[in-house]
């Protein structure tokens, strides 16, 4: 338990800064490089927490992964290479090294017990279960195969037609990942776009992908993967805190380097733009369906909006940090379709509207989601992280705008998306 002591800002944010590589592109880029034939060199992974639970799977299955500062080196063999492994494979806190990896576990012909920390342990896997064991796969576990820890009995697979019930890229990743090793074709179909980091990786290992319109994807196992160079772009997710910051504080001005920029994911900019914010986006580039550029972000006033719909997975993770800046927008911010929250590290929903009304907020919470009437000055005060690296980051640079100390019960969460976070907020706004 790292407790942090904060105290009120008084400089504004200027100049420039780079985040961490992002997380979902790192996972995918390691899950990816250790299933193909061939040396995959991942340059500006994050080396954070969660991407290191995903390397150590597939070191516990066989595959040689070696650092090298912000390089990994990935000796693949080929996907039918992974060997069973000897010890129950650990996930800790990363939900997307749980439910990517149990896609592929349900395709090979060994045996595999998996968990998780106590909050992985209780998050829902019944979705991914569920399609899975309609592939043919044979998955075992607590509370009826809904939570970890699980066993696999992994073996032959056939490809379905998947229809997802949440919006959820994790589960579409999983069966995409499935089918790798299916017989036949495995067709998914969402309704609203979720991050399609996993489809464009799979593209760019050669696997026989497509995604046509109105989100139907389908892959079959005809190809084998190559291995590939993937340089990773910063994390718009850890970029937001900064974007935020900028945003709110008087006078700020700041330039964010190298981020990701994929669609997928940039609905906090679209929001951020709605609310009256100066956002301008400059040398934007693309590789292998991936966008990335540097943003510029400026201060100024705000004003509420509604955030509902099919912009709801655009910025899923960005929720806590967009519910701080609404507190400084004039007007009230009506959040709604997001009750997946409830269900992601912690309770997002109850997390970050009582950390705000901790705070002085004036928010309310509701079933899917919250309500924050604006314009509200914050007190400081003690708050608590809930063990989750996004309300730990969100309850920070809630110091930008509060009148007096905060104190945050522990900070060690951000290590699992953000290891170097206090750094880079020191470094850009010390304060006085
Ligand atoms: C992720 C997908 C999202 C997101 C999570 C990372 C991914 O989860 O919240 O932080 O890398 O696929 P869901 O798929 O459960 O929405």
């Amino acid at each position: 338990m790292e407790k942090i002591h904060l105290l009120p800002r008084n400089t504004p944010l200027v100049g420039e800064i780079h985040v961490p590589g992002d997380k979902s592109i790192t996972h995918r880029a390691i899950i990816l490089g250790s299933l193909a034939k061939g040396i995959t060199k991942v340059t500006n992974f994050l080396n954070a927490e969660d991407c290191w639970r995903t390397i150590q799977t597939f070191q516990s299955l066989g595959i040689t992964i070696e650092q090298q500062h912000s390089t990994l080196t990935i000796r693949g063999k080929g996907k039918c290479a992974l060997k069973e492994p000897s010890i129950p494979l650990y996930f800790g806190n990363s939900g997307t090294t749980a439910r990517l990896l149990l896609g592929i576990l349900s395709g090979l012909p060994f045996f595999t017990t998996m968990y998780g920390d106590s909050s992985l342990n209780n998050r829902p896997m019944q979705r991914i279960v569920q399609p899975l064991k309609q592939m043919g796969a044979c998955i075992d576990g607590r509370s009826h195969s809904q939570h970890l820890p699980l066993a696999v009995r992994g073996g032959k697979l056939r490809g379905i037609h998947y229809t997802l019930p949440v919006n959820s890229a994790q589960v579409k990743s999983a069966i995409l990942l499935a089918g790798l090793f299916a017989e036949g074709t495995t067709t998914v179909i969402e309704k609203v776009e979720t991050r399609n980091h996993t489809e464009n990786m799979l593209r760019t290992f050669g696997a026989d992908i497509t995604v046509e319109r109105h989100g139907c994807i389908k892959i079959s196992n005809k190809k084998d993967l190559e291995a590939r160079h993937i340089d990773i772009p910063g994390d718009i997710s850890s970029a937001a805190y900064f974007i935020a910051a900028a945003a709110i504080f008087p006078g700020s001005n700041l330039i964010i380097k190298n981020v990701g920029l994929n669609e997928t994911r940039t609905g906090i900019l679209d929001v951020l733009k709605q609310m009256g914010a100066s956002i301008m986006i400059r040398d934007k580039k693309c590789m292998n369906g991936e966008c990335f550029g540097n943003i510029n972000v400026k201060y100024s006033n705000l004003k509420g909006t509604i955030i509902e719909g099919n912009i709801v997975p655009r910025l899923i993770d960005e929720i806590p940090i967009i519910a701080l800046i609404a507190t400084q927008a004039e007007g009230s911010t009506i959040i709604r379709d997001a009750s997946e929250l409830r269900v992601k590290e912690t309770d997002r929903i109850k997390a970050i509207v009582n950390m705000l009304l901790n705070l002085g907020a004036n928010i309310k919470e509701t079933d899917d989601g919250m309500i924050i009437y604006g314009k509200t000055s914050l007190t400081g005060g003690y708050v608590q992280s809930y063990a989750d690296h996004r309300i730990a980051m969100t309850a920070a640079i809630a110091s930008f705008v509060a009148d007096e100390d905060i104190v945050i019960d522990d900070i060690s969460a951000v290590d699992v998306s953000y290891p170097g976070f206090f750094q880079t907020l020191y470094q850009i706004a010390p304060t006085a």
